[in-house]
């Protein structure tokens, strides 16, 4: 918990540039299919423009540069330099970089224009950064969509509690920078920064609660008269 109490994002990005070329063997067996069904989920159509947050090596964004296909466009964003460079690489090799941008930035400042961006993809992302830097770039989020865009976000959650979450959390409270991501209450945290859940999945990756949650900001009238 006190890790994530103060902005560690320069820890994070030093750490997540250390193991991008091992990223994809560690994470890969258990994170894929969740993040598969993010995919489905966000269901990209051609000629959208679409980001991921927190890229890393790239494998969801290869897909969604495929699926947009040649009149859209796909950005890829990560705080870590070496992500980047190995996201590029994989673009390269799959024949995409016509339409395709990699960005090495912070998620929480996004580089891009007020209602530029039709749906935005972040997997295994949001849950490490602490609770205000979520709202911000939650904020960040709604600013850069469109009118009805949509946000897919693959998370893990803190709902239902399972044995191996358990045990995760202890792993991650011993070692919080290794075992970096942490379950977090996802569709709370969406409604809270102004989002309209409009489907919301589970399912276990290795017996640990993953969230698969799509989103729309929610017209400022609409809240209101939600009081
Ligand atoms: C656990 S990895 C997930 C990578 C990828 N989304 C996937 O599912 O394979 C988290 C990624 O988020 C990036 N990241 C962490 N904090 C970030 C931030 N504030 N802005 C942008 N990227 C960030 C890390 O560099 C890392 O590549």
């Amino acid at each position: 918990m006190g890790s994530h109490r103060v902005d560690d994002r320069l820890i994070t990005r030093r750490w997540y540039d250390r193991i991008a070329p091992y990223y994809g063997g560690i994470s890969g067996a258990f994170e894929v299919p969740s993040r598969r069904a993010g995919l489905r989920q966000l269901a990209v159509e051609p000629g959208e423009v679409v980001i991921d947050i927190g890229c890393g090596p790239g494998d969801a964004l290869t897909e969604i540069a495929h699926r947009v296909e040649a009149e859209g466009f796909a950005i890829g964003l990560d705080i870590a330099p070496s992500m980047c460079h190995i996201a590029r690489r994989h673009i390269e090799v799959a024949g995409l970089t016509d339409r395709c941008l990699i960005l090495e930035a912070d998620g929480t400042t996004l580089p891009l224009a007020d209602a530029s961006i039709d749906a935005v993809f972040m997997s295994f992302t949001l849950e490490l950064l602490p609770i205000w830097l979520i709202d911000r770039l939650l904020d960040e989020v709604a600013r850069i969509l469109v009118d009805d865009g949509r946000i897919t976000i693959v998370s893990l959650v803190d709902r239902p509690v399972t044995c191996m979450q358990t045990l995760y959390w202890v792993l991650h409270w011993c070692a919080p920078r290794m075992i970096d991501c942490r379950p977090i209450p996802l569709e709370r945290y969406l409604t809270d920064s102004g989002f309209q859940v409009e489907r919301a999945e589970r399912e276990l990756m290795a017996g640990i609660p993953v969230g698969i949650v799509t989103a729309r900001p929610q017209a400022i009238g609409r809240m209101e008269s939600n009081g």
